[in-house]
């Protein structure tokens, strides 16, 4: 198998250490995401400690044909794809209904509908070729539904549910889905989605050690991985058993700001 990774949300956060990661590996990576700048200067980090290959592609996945784009100069390049890394995505804070709603569509656009149509594109060459590898980043987010993050939640559960899927009707080949769900994490992902505040980012993982666990997992074509163990115990055997109210308000209270009543 060959071994170039294409990593979305690679000029920030999780993404970087993806990256970072699979290079130290000595693969080749393709950088995407809006910010062309950092992706240039992670381009250069990437090619001068590990004599990788890295290429940059500027784009903006809230676009309906982000994806298709992508493609075509991956395609154009000559490049073969073999690991798909889908980690590109936000949150954003707030009741849905007083949320602006383009924001929300972005949101969806990002984190669901570029995720699904990448690996559509992609997922076609690696079933033909019998090889390859996709890892989306969810969330623990997933295992509930979340007030005052509605669509982000949902999004993450979407995620999740789709990688498992498309991971059964891969089996008996040499393709494989893995949805990586860490709980917080110390990232741009807290400035982007207006979450300061929030207590639960004050005790959040590194991104280093969730990009490694997420990529291991990966490797060894794990289902869903979450990053800790406590919160793996939690998503799996504690909240499918809390009454569906109560949950909904831990959830809730999970997400206020502390010193502010939503
Ligand atoms: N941090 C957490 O607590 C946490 C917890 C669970 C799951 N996650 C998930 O982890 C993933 C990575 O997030 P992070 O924590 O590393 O946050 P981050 O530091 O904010 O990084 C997000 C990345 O997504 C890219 N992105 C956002 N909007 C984009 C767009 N319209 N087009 C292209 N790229 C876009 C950003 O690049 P540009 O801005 O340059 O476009 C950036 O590279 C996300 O899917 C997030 O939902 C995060």
């Amino acid at each position: 198998m060959g071994n170039t990774a294409l990593v979305t949300g690679a000029s920030s956060g999780i993404g970087v250490e993806l990256a970072k990661y699979h290079a130290s590996k000595g693969g080749d990576v393709v950088l995407v995401a809006r910010s062309e700048d950092r992706l240039n200067e992670l381009k250069s980090a990437l090619e001068s400690d590990h004599g990788i290959t890295a290429i940059v592609i500027a784009s903006d996945l809230a676009r309906p044909d982000a994806a298709e784009k992508i493609f075509a100069a991956t395609e154009a390049m000559g490049l073969q794809i073999d690991i798909l890394i889908n980690n590109a995505g936000f949150g954003g804070h707030g009741k849905f209904h007083e949320r602006d709603l383009a924001k929300d569509q972005a949101m969806m656009q990002v984190n669901m509908a570029a995720l699904v149509n990448l690996t559509h594109l992609y997922l076609q060459g690696m079933v033909s070729r019998n090889s390859g590898k996709i890892l989306h980043v969810a969330s623990t987010a997933a295992f509930m539904p979340g007030p005052l993050q509605a669509v982000y939640y949902a999004t993450k559960a979407f995620v999740v549910s789709f990688s498992q899927a498309i991971a059964q009707e891969l089996e008996g080949t040499n393709v494989t889905s893995t949805a990586l769900c860490p709980g917080t994490v110390a990232t741009g992902f807290v400035a982007a989605g207006d979450l300061d505040g929030i207590k639960a980012w004050d005790n959040a993982a590194t991104p280093d050690s969730v990009a490694k666990c997420g990529y291991n997992a990966m490797l060894k074509g794990d289902l869903v991985k979450i990053n800790e163990i406590g919160l793996s115990f939690m998503a799996n055997w504690v909240v499918p058993f809390i009454p569906r109210k109560t949950m909904l308000k831990m959830s809730q209270k999970f997400m206020e700001k502390a010193g502010k009543r939503q």
